[in-house]
């Protein structure tokens, strides 16, 4: 019989494997706060250092806000690739997408921004229900979590830089764990990449901002298509060195069990 940590194992490694980015929802199928409660809990159960936990979620329930947010996404990356990236720089990084038609549907989404209008929550374009928004303490870090309040960042080293590492495996675990609920999310940052835009994030949700900085969002709904298969990934012999940067790792394949 299987030893059933090692079978754990395996349904850990395949949900990780299986959850891809989902930007098609089922917009009027709400997602019940219970589900919400868990999924922004095990995000609470990310390391950070010195369990600094440097995060605050924004829950967006009015979607003239939520509108707001996706409406921004759309405006850059409309700015983003249908006027500053060249078409061929496009193509080129999209050429593992074999069908053609495939291909030139994610090109002309991308440069009309019709791939990120899901952030806004709109039926029309089978918007997300929910849109939570990751903010992190940029400034005093540390000061977030009550038995270091008063010592983050004083001794300077405790720095922005940890609190979006920390915020990163945050949001890596909710989207895990919707991802095991049976529900479809997605990470957005592209309507945070602009300071421009930080700054009118931050005031449309009263965030105290640059104390606390918005860096991501991440969308939650039940997906309105199976996905089974994402962008394709680098293996890790390609990615990794032993010792000496580029000297590439040739694992012996017959031990891995
Ligand atoms: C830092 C970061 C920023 C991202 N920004 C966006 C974004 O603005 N909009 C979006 O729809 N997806 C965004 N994504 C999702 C990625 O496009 C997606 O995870 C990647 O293409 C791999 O696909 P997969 O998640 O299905 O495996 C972002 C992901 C990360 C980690």
């Amino acid at each position: 019989m299987e030893n059933p940590d090692s079978s754990n194992g395996e349904i850990m490694l395949n949900l990780i494997k299986g959850r891809h980015a989902i930007r098609d929802y089922e917009t009027n199928r709400p997602v019940s706060e219970a589900l919400l409660y868990k999924i922004i809990e095990a995000g609470g159960y990310a390391p950070s250092a010195e369990n600094q936990q440097p995060w605050r979620v924004i829950l967006v329930k009015d979607q003239a806000k939520q509108r707001r947010i996706g409406e921004l996404a759309v405006e850059r990356t409309i700015e983003l690739f249908g006027r500053i990236t060249p078409r061929q720089e496009i193509e080129r990084r999209l050429n593992y997408v074999r069908a053609l038609p495939s291909r030139e549907r994610t090109i002309d989404w991308l440069i009309t921004g019709r791939r990120f209008e899901y952030i806004k929550g709109e039926p029309e374009t089978d918007g997300a229900p929910i849109l939570l928004v990751l903010v992190v303490e940029a400034t005093h870090v540390g000061n977030s979590q009550p038995t270091l309040r008063g010592t983050g960042g004083v001794y300077g080293w405790s720095s922005l830089r940890h609190s979006i590492i920390a915020g990163s495996m945050f949001l890596q675990n909710c989207w895990l764990a919707a991802t095991a609920l049976g529900l479809g999310a997605c990470v957005s940052s592209v309507q945070l990449d602009h300071y421009d835009d930080v700054r009118e994030i931050s005031e449309l949700l009263g965030i105290p901002h640059p104390h606390w900085t918005p860096i991501m969002c991440l969308a939650i709904g039940y997906p309105k298509f199976p996905r089974v298969r994402g962008p394709p990934r680098q293996p890790p012999e390609e990615i990794t060195y032993v010792d000496t940067w580029g000297k590439n790792w040739q694992p012996q394949k017959k031990s891995m069990k």
